[in-house]
């Protein structure tokens, strides 16, 4: 029986308006002198790229061939872009696709090999290049996590590398660099950010969290520093993504949310996310949906398999939400974060059913085997599920 836990964040983070100007001193502390930044065209577009290579006051190579859920070829293009110029700072500039795309490269020229070699948990022998990210949308907390996603193509799966050696060097959080997301974007990462946070908060209990003897993980199960993140980032996607979605222009919003994806990337990395990520995983690779989306379309189908196990927290997660459940946390308190999911699900656009975004029934029956195979995330899980009851919880999203 577990009866501890470590908070492990990014080594530095700096948060707040502006902090992009911070990046000079950041990289100046790293000791940077050839620093390779991954991003994409879009942020190229909106000057995005430009603010950072100002502030780096440096000279910088731009990889600009990023996207979003990104795949093993992008990925390999990054990769083998980054080994000709030999930097000895990664920077990862963009949502989770471009920073996850820069932590694999970090891990790639620290140790060689192949990036498909380091796929699961712990495979990364010890430190990788200094590594800065910097998050352009408010959602995946990548900046402060320990794990880099891509699609495998080969095998058509969503596959992690998960490590404490990604948690990036230093985490620069401008929250003016997410005013630019386009309303979907914002809505996409921002519930993204909220699963993340849902999922820390119900995970299974650190001291009873099921790790067999001899294997190690980086989740823990749910602990009182990953809590208070998660509630903070409730509240906070409570009060501002419908904001944000509205007015890309509400800084205030934008702040908020900013933090909540921050603090929600500290919960879920710390405590770990479960089986709404793991459902994702297939249904991303599959079909054409973002993870934000993906994730908040089966968000609330989740919570009503979990609610039984973990009533007294969704009722809280109610009442964060701006619930008016005042407190009292009975049978019928969990039926409430629920709804208000899904009536925060309605308002920002994200997809009501699997079938709205292209799944086929015929498909459901190789998610769940998929789903099911992420041993790591089932025992996140406050209820370990079957793979037939996986299955039922895809129909019920169908
Ligand atoms: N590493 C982790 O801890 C972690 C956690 C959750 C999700 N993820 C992964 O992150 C990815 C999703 O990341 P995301 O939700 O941040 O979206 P994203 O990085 O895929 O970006 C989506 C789109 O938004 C655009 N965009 C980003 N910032 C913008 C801005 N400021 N202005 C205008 N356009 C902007 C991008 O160019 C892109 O086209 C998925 O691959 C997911 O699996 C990683
Ligand atoms: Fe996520």
């Amino acid at each position: 029986m577990r009866t501890t836990f470590t908070f492990r964040s990014a080594g530095n983070l700096v948060f707040g308006r502006h902090a992009v100007r911070e990046l000079n001193c950041v990289l100046d502390r790293i000791g940077s002198k050839r620093v390779f930044v991954v991003t994409d065209k879009v942020l190229a577009k909106v000057g995005i790229v430009d603010q950072v290579k100002e502030a780096a006051c440096r000279p910088v190579e731009v990889f600009d061939g990023g996207e979003p859920e990104p795949s093993l070829g992008m990925v390999q293009s990054c990769i083998a872009a980054a080994k000709a110029f030999r930097p000895d700072t990664i920077v990862g500039l963009g949502g989770g696709s471009n920073m996850d795309a820069a932590k694999l490269a970090a891990v790639v020229l620290g140790h060689g090999g192949d990036v498909r070699d380091y796929v699961g948990e712990n495979k990364v022998p010890g430190p990788v290049l200094p590594l800065v990210c910097v998050p352009t949308t408010a959602g995946t907390g990548s900046e402060v996590s320990q794990a880099a996603v891509f699609t495998n193509t080969d095998i058509h799966l969503k596959v992690s590398v998960l490590s404490y050696y990604l948690r990036p060097t230093a985490a620069v959080v401008d929250p003016l660099l997410t005013v630019s997301c386009p309303p979907k974007v914002t809505a996409d990462s921002g519930i993204d950010a909220l699963t993340h946070a849902i999922e820390a908060y119900t995970a299974v209990d650190n001291a009873t969290y099921p790790l067999p003897p001899g294997e190690t993980s980086v989740y823990q199960g749910k602990n009182p520093f990953a809590d208070m993140c998660a509630e903070k980032a409730i509240t906070l996607v409570g009060r501002y993504l419908r904001r944000a979605v509205r007015d890309g222009n509400d800084l205030e919003a934008r702040d908020g949310m900013a933090l909540a994806a921050t603090l929600g990337g500290l919960a879920f990395s710390n405590a770990g996310v479960a089986l709404v990520h793991a459902m994702e995983y297939p249904v991303g690779a599959a079909v054409h949906v973002s993870h934000g989306a993906g994730n908040g379309l089966l968000l609330p189908f989740v919570m009503r398999y979990n609610a039984s196990a973990r009533q007294e927290d969704f009722g809280y997660v109610a009442e964060l939400l701006g619930d008016d459940t005042t407190g009292e946390y009975e049978a019928g308190a969990a039926e409430a974060a629920i709804t208000a999911v899904e009536q925060l699900k309605r308002d920002i656009g994200i997809p009501a059913r699997l079938r709205d975004i292209g799944v086929k029934e015929d498909m459901l029956a190789p998610f769940a085997e998929k789903a099911f195979s992420f041993k790591r995330l089932m025992r996140v899980n406050p209820r370990y599920p079957t793979q037939a009851e996986i299955e039922q919880i895809y129909r019920a999203a169908w």
